[in-house]
């Protein structure tokens, strides 16, 4: 977006060797050059005892397997601005070493690509070493473990940050298609009349992924599903889709309409949530034998404001279930009975497909060709076949470099994150019990009962009329 700072003259980040670095930032930054706008240099720290080198050829492999391939002038341009530090966060010498690498930059950001548990030693270490002056921060999701502990962590942070500086990284904010909700509801004014508790019957929100843990067995024990998309991706989501119009873009007037939405949202209650877990994950490795760890929630959440009272909120999303798909369906109230339909009919709906395809859609009925007038449901629908279109911005390249040039709009705001904690609070201090589902599956039957009295869960694609 356009609300631009000074830029950074540098790019550090910690994590260089580990698992989201490799999946994400090294793409990133390897589009960034494509696009000419990686002309800083650019320090990796990490404790694996590599050599520049070394890491050179892990960049490598990690465009080769997740940025769409090498792009030899782009890579080449990567290659020449990366440099390595090796060491252990704890100790003040890497700190110094790092300071070093950063040469006469004053204004690095920092992204922290490592556990939130080593957050605050790294800050820590970056303040004595004196690399924080006008530096920025890139923080990972999830912020804290619940509302206390990030409210702790965000006074670590405040300690060597000020506010504007700290970027609190959701990377479901830089998707196109998250944005697009955003701009969809305030660039048309046909919504408007409809968008709110006299014409909605309902929203859904289903985040599901075929797959498991993937590897990540030891991270996901520690998080869950919860605190992994629900307290931080849905959430945003949510805000965006339920927000009142912001006064302005900029960045401020956004993230205060989210807040305020989030705000209104009522702490999830222990009948409205059920949580399940796929079997099989006990067994994945860094996974103890008797976990009770959901990989699975489905949630009813209640948004308190003028504009949606009333309005029941559906959220499920799980590991290892039947598809991989992101979709919103926001179900209109039916129209009146006049003509003699064969079958009760649903309402209207608008859709939003956000992953893996970026859709939306618009489901109304019409006349069904023949003699009777009763009709079928049908979608009017714009749809683009894959969410990372080549040569389109994907969401880490957009983040990084919104980071770089100061840029807040599309981070979580502190007071954003502390709003969405607040909301899934009761259920992380007091969980409930974990259902076992079947990998390949829609999650536990017990989910199926939530959703009942709008007919059930939507499945993405389904459109249904
Ligand atoms: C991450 C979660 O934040 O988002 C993962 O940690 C999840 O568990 C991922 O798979 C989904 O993001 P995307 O962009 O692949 O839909």
């Amino acid at each position: 977006m356009s609300n631009a700072r000074p830029r950074s003259d540098a790019l550090v980040f910690f994590g260089a060797t580990g698992d989201l670095a490799f999946k994400k930032i090294y793409p990133a930054l390897q589009a960034m050059a494509r696009r000419g706008r990686l002309d800083v240099p650019v320090v990796g720290v990490g404790r694996s005892g590599w050599t520049t080198e070394q890491l050179i050829e892990h960049a490598r492999a990690s465009v080769t397997e997740h940025g769409g391939g090498v792009d030899e002038a782009a890579f080449g341009v990567l290659a020449r601005q990366l440099r390595y530090v090796d060491g252990d966060y704890n100790d003040a010498d890497t700190f110094t070493r790092l300071k070093a690498a950063l040469g006469g930059a004053t204004r690095p950001v920092h992204y922290l690509a490592i556990p939130p548990s080593m957050f605050a030693k790294v800050v820590e270490q970056l303040g004595r070493s004196g690399c924080t002056g006008q530096a920025r921060v890139i923080v990972e999701k999830p912020f804290g473990r619940d509302l206390a502990s990030a409210r702790e962590l965000n006074a670590v942070l405040r300690e060597a940050f000020p506010e504007d500086s700290i970027f609190r990284i959701d990377h479901y904010l830089g998707k196109e298609a998250v944005q697009n909700i955003l701009y969809f509801r305030f660039a048309n004014a046909f919504l408007e009349p409809i968008w709110n508790r006299h014409y909605v019957e309902n929203v859904q929100i289903t985040m599901a992924e075929s797959f498991g843990v993937q590897g990540r067995g030891r991270f996901y024990e520690e998080v869950g599903v919860i605190r992994d998309v629900i307290q931080n991706h849905l959430l945003q989501v949510i805000s965006y889709l339920a927000m009142e119009p912001p006064w302005s873009t900029n960045a401020e007037a956004i993230r205060d309409e989210q807040a305020k939405v989030l705000r209104t949202i009522r702490p999830i209650q222990a009948d409205e949530v059920i949580l399940g877990q796929f079997a099989g994950y006990r067994d994945e490795s860094g996974v103890a034998p008797d976990s009770e760890v959901g990989t699975y929630a489905a949630l009813r959440l209640h948004v308190d404001s003028w504009r949606w009272s009333g309005v029941p909120f559906y959220v499920r999303a799980g590991k290892s279930l039947a598809m991989t798909a992101t979709e919103v369906l926001v179900e209109l109230r039916a129209a009146p009975r006049v003509f003699p339909e064969p079958a009760p009919s649903r309402g209207n709906h608008v859709r939003f497909r956000l992953s893996p395809e970026v859709a939306i859609a618009i489901g109304a009925r019409a006349k069904e060709p023949g003699e009777h007038m009763t009709g079928v449901p049908v979608e009017l629908s714009v749809v683009e076949p894959q969410e990372g279109v080549p040569g389109r911005m994907g969401a880490y390249e957009r983040l990084i470099g919104d980071a770089m040039v100061g840029d807040t709009t599309l981070f979580a705001r502190q007071d954003v994150v502390e709003a969405a904690w607040a909301i899934v609070d009761p259920v992380l201090q007091q969980p409930p019990s974990v259902h076992a589902y079947e990998p390949g599956t829609w999650g536990p039957a017990a989910a199926d009962s939530l959703a009942d009295e709008v007919g059930g869960w939507n499945t993405p694609g389904d459109g249904r009329g």
